[in-house]
């Protein structure tokens, strides 16, 4: 396993809607190995493919007791509201609030192909949300309106100029 560098904004790669994952079994288990561990070191929640440069339809999870690995994800159901902070291992964790839906069904293939769908509310369904979001080229500023979006460019921009 190794940890792999985190792409980020405004990498090209990041606003590219994801190729989708088309070769399943023991080397997407490799990458996504590799993926777990990178966000772990940088204690995230949730990885996508692009975060590492890769423009893929990938991405892993594990948050609130919902570990997963998504290949080829698809948001099928969602429903409510909720209003929280988010933040972004590419945009440097900058935190800002975001109104999504509070509840979100996730359909995606598992490591070996499998389909499955899995539900989830809060924060874990945030963070398909997010994730998803990764696979087709948006990143949660995308939903922000342009004065905040701004804010937290310059804010990233600021924090990587002072600490690399
Ligand atoms: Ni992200």
């Amino acid at each position: 396993m190794s940890i792999r560098k985190i792409t980020e904004y405004p990498a090209e790669v990041l606003g590219k809607v994801g190729k989708p994952v088309t070769e399943f079994g023991e080397e997407l288990q490799k990458l996504c190995d590799d993926m777990f561990e990178t966000m772990y070191d940088d204690e995230g929640v949730g990885l996508a493919a692009p975060q590492i440069g890769l423009s893929l339809r990938l991405f892993v999870m594990d948050c609130e007791g919902i570990k997963l690995i998504a290949a080829n994800p698809e948001i099928i159901e969602t429903s409510g509201e909720q209003s929280g902070q988010e933040g972004c291992l590419s945009v440097g964790k900058v935190p800002a609030v975001v109104v999504r839906p509070d509840k979100a069904k996730l359909k995606a293939q598992d490591v070996n192909g499998e389909w499955f769908e899995t539900e989830a509310e809060g924060y874990a369904a945030r963070c398909f949300l997010h994730e998803t979001d990764h696979c087709d080229g948006k990143l949660f500023i995308d939903h922000l309106p342009k004065m905040r979006r701004e804010m937290v460019i310059k804010k990233f921009k600021k924090e990587k100029k002072l600490y690399g």
